[in-house]
This record gives C-alpha cells, structure tokens and sequence, in this order.
C-alpha cells in the first residue's frame, strides 16, 4: 500500500462463465502480484469463495454494512462526519489486512433484498481503494452483473476465464460484446483458458480470435488444485511448482503484470 501515488492502481477484473475457474486465476493472481506489493483483493461474488482460497476467515461484508445502512437505527450516527466520509470509514473497517495482501469481501444481502447499494458500495469502494493500492483484483461473480451495472467502469485489464467448451468461449463472447455496448474502457482484454489442453487450444485459438480477445494462455488441469479445493485447503498455498502456478505466473509476464 502506498500513501503517495500519482493517479490509482491497476484494477484487474477476473470474469468468465460460473465453474470456470475466476476464483482459482484471481487467487493466483494475489498471490505473484503480493511478491511485488501489497495488492488489494475483491472478493465481488456474493457466493463468495475467494477469503477461503486466500486462507481468510471474514466476518463482516458489504452486505453486512448495506444491512445497517438500511436500517439508520442501527448505526450509532455521528453527527459531526458528513455521510460520505462516514461510509468511507465504515467501508474502510471491512478491509482485512495482511502483510501480504488486503482482502474486501462484496457478501450478500439479507434475504430478497436489491444489489443495488451492494453495487453502489462496491464502486464506491472500488474507486477509493484504487487511489491507495498500486494493484487491484477483483474476482467477480459469474454472468454479467457487474459488467451492466458498470460496477467495473474503470477497469484496466479485464480478464475473461474460460474452460475449453463452446460454452465458456461464447460467454467470453458475450462479455466482449457488453462491455464494447457499454463502453466499457479498458486498457487490455485477455482470455485464459483454463483446465485446458495444447489440443484444446489448437481447437478454440480460432473461434477466440473471432471473438476479438487476446489469447494470454493455457492453465492446465492441475491435480493439486483438485486435492487442494477436495479438502478445503487455501490455494494461495499451492506448490510453487504446482502446473497451474507455473502457468498462471507464464501468463501474468505475458500480460506484464509482473516481471519475466
Ligand atoms: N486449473 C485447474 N485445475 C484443476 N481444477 C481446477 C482448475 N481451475 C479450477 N478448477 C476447479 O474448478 C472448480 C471451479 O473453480 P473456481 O471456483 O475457481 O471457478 P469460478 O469461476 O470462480 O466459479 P464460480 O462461478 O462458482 O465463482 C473448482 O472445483 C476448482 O477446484
Ligand atoms: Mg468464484
């Protein structure tokens, strides 16, 4: 973290289609940029999954603070603070700092409730954190949520994971299209194609380029990550030459997130 930085950070934004491996990359990602810095992590899926893979037990969310901002009673209000440097302060108690990386966690809302202060929360937060941390990752939820509520406006490297079937691929697809309809700006669009195969390059390097996203790599399948996710193990502890690693840190220097 640093206190004197010329604009913001780097916000990398991890999506895909559910199952296909955006918690498992985002981890990873943490993990080699935390070699360089101290990066922020954005746990913004409110099925949440990231805290258990960076090994963090989390108690209290977005949602947990939308809840008390639903209910003014609830929050003992100070008076003196403007609303906005009061919900900067409550925003910045959830984050959890370790040396290695600090870690916000989006959470859900009680009950039926609407994202939409989630979301708000989460811009918000994203805009704020991004002028005190050199990277940001947020590994977000499947679908397109965050994408056409323009949570992620100012994102600089979007990344579009994708396991190798049709499927994935289309759904990267669909996230190109969204975010060139939504005017979306980013920097860099990649597509990782996870627990994939040379063969299964070879077969979808044509359709990707189709779908106008640079292809960054292959993370193979990865028996660790298996026996890791099998037992509940944080991934950020996966051996460092474990296949998915060594991939995922190929991938980074290709796409000069960090150093080759
Ligand atoms: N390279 C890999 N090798 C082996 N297993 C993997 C690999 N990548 C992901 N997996 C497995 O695939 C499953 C989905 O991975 P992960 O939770 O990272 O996907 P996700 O896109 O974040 O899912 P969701 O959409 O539910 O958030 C997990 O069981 C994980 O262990
Ligand atoms: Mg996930």
């Amino acid at each position: 973290m640093s206190d004197v930085m010329p604009d913001r950070g780097k916000i990398i934004a991890v999506t895909g289609k559910g199952g296909t491996g955006k918690t498992v990359i985002s981890t990873l990602f943490v993990r080699f940029l935390s070699e360089v810095d101290v990066p922020l992590a954005i746990d913004a899926d409110p099925a949440s999954s990231l805290p258990a893979a960076l090994g963090i037990e989390v108690k209290r969310t977005i949602g947990d603070l939308r809840e008390e901002i639903a209910r003014p009673s609830a929050i003992p209000f100070d008076e003196s603070m403007p609303t906005d440097m009061m919900l900067e302060k409550k925003i910045g108690e959830l984050l959890i700092n370790t040396p290695d990386f600090s870690l916000l966690t989006m959470g859900r809302s009680e009950g039926p409730g609407c994202y939409c202060l989630i979301n708000d929360i989460l811009r918000h937060a994203i805009d704020r954190f991004s002028k005190r941390f050199e990277t940001v990752v947020i590994d977000c939820e499947a679908g397109l949520e965050h994408l056409s509520r323009r949570t992620m406006r100012d994102v600089d490297t979007l990344v579009v994971v994708s396991d190798p079937t049709m499927r994935g691929v289309k759904t990267a697809g669909v996230i190109k299209e969204i975010s060139d309809q939504l005017e979306i700006s980013f920097d860099q669009i990649y597509l990782i194609l996870n627990k994939a195969t040379d063969e299964d390059r070879a077969f979808f390097e044509d359709k990707i380029k189709e779908i106008g996203i640079e292809l960054a790599g292959v993370v193979p399948q990865d028996e660790n990550v298996k026996a890791f996710d099998r037992v509940g193990k944080p991934l950020i502890d996966l051996p460092a030459d474990s296949p998915a690693v060594l991939a995922v840190r190929e991938i980074m220097e290709k796409m000069k997130l960090i150093g080759g």
